[in-house]
């Protein structure tokens, strides 16, 4: 499949139905995703990214039916990682010597992953390419997520071509953002940019702004994964403008791990003192053995406070709620609360633990953690319930 999306304008990516991770198992993607390229017609011809390696020969095949691959004038790689860059190698084995834009970054990062000494050139924020009627003018987003991202804007048509960045992973055949369940299409945006996007939230936020101060019209956001926003798309970038400034809604999440549910009954013992605080929080439980690590991710990210508890084990915490920790620590929370608890039956370390991890990862701790000895009798349970009070009114 390939359509067009303006008369100038072809998207030849792939949808892939069947991804449900990525990065390795780091990011669960359980909608797929898909590889976004875009094939741009003026009086020069322009391939911008291209896909995910398992799907080069596909790629280029399809390719092949859209155009004679010798009257691609250029090529922009607006971003070396795989999903992207793909393609590359077998493509250029067609057209060897097609002229390769990217940032300098970019042909650093692409000479490591192909170990090609293809014809690179440079690009920097401010540079053009006359194609004909329109001209491309090349933003660089570094750190949004890679040292090499880039995104280039077409005039006339109005179209940013945004790569990973206001991206979903998102597999529909309806690829915009008007004609797909809003309810679907806003979770996953907010999931990409929680797990993504959070760590870089001040350069998204100086990005956004550098981008704004260029007044361009701007009729779509073709991103390099998911849909495409057309239908208002400043909305995207609106919501990143709020996602990136602390984010959070009135929310606070619990999660723990439970070896024989004495740490599930005292999460659920301070859901209820929280309650009996505040009956307007959103108050969530996640058992973290048991739950999608990105969409705890995603929760923790809407959350103005969050609870950690594990059971003591072998002197340590259970490995789920300590990958999230982990992941907490490199994704960096700004303006969050937090507090530990959990269940021992001798050593009993796994509370400090917890509350020294979520301290190292600047949440900022409301209260000693609370710790009960086995399974928790009446009056350990009360004494979670006040501990959920405490915690609700010191917020
Ligand atoms: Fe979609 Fe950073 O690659």
């Amino acid at each position: 499949m390939s359509f067009k999306i303006t008369d100038k304008v072809t998207w030849v990516g792939k949808i892939d139905w069947e991804l449900r991770s990525f990065h390795g198992e780091e990011l669960s993607t359980n909608k797929g995703s898909s590889y976004n390229s875009y094939l741009v017609r003026d009086e020069k011809t322009v391939l911008i990214d291209t896909v995910w390696a398992p799907f080069a020969e596909e790629f280029v095949e399809k390719l092949k039916k859209e155009i004679d691959l010798n009257e691609i004038d250029y090529i922009i790689a607006q971003h070396a990682e795989v999903d992207h860059s793909g393609a590359l190698p077998l493509l250029l084995k067609e057209i060897p010597g097609t002229p390769v834009y990217c940032t300098n970054n970019g042909k650093k990062i692409l000479k490591g992953q192909f170990h090609e000494d293809w014809n690179f050139v440079e690009v920097k924020t401010g540079d053009t390419l006359n194609i004909g009627e329109s001209t491309l003018t090349f933003v660089e987003a570094r750190m949004l997520h890679w040292p090499d991202n880039m995104m280039t804007y077409m005039s006339g048509e109005n179209i940013l071509f945004s790569n990973d960045a206001f991206g979903q992973h998102y597999a529909s055949e309806k690829m915009y953002n008007d004609l797909v369940d809003q309810c679907e299409l806003y979770q996953e945006a907010m999931k990409y940019y929680a797990n993504i996007l959070t760590p870089f939230s001040q350069l998204v936020t100086n990005k956004i702004k550098e981008v704004l101060s260029f007044n361009l019209p701007l009729n779509m956001i073709a991103t390099a994964h998911g849909i495409i926003w057309r239908d208002n798309p400043a909305q995207i970038v609106e919501k990143y403008l709020e996602w990136a400034d602390a984010y959070q809604e009135n929310q606070i999440t619990i999660v723990y791990d439970t070896m024989w549910n004495g740490t599930r009954k005292m999460a659920e013992a301070i859901a209820e003192g929280i309650r009996l605080v505040d009956g307007e929080v959103v108050v969530k439980l996640y058992n973290a053995s048991h739950t999608d690590k990105n969409d705890v991710i995603t929760e923790l990210f809407k959350s103005k406070a969050m609870l950690f508890g594990s059971p003591t084990v072998n002197k340590g915490i259970i490995n789920a709620t300590g990958g999230l920790l982990e992941m907490i620590s490199g994704i960096g929370f700004k303006n969050k609360k937090g507090a530990s608890f959990g269940s021992y039956g001798w050593s009993g370390e796994s509370t400090a633990i917890i509350q020294k991890k979520l301290e190292g990862s600047k949440i900022e701790i409301v209260q000693d953690g609370i710790k009960e000895l086995w399974n928790p009798d009446k009056e350990a349970i009360e004494r979670c319930i006040q501990f959920g009070k405490s915690f609700a009114e010191k917020l």
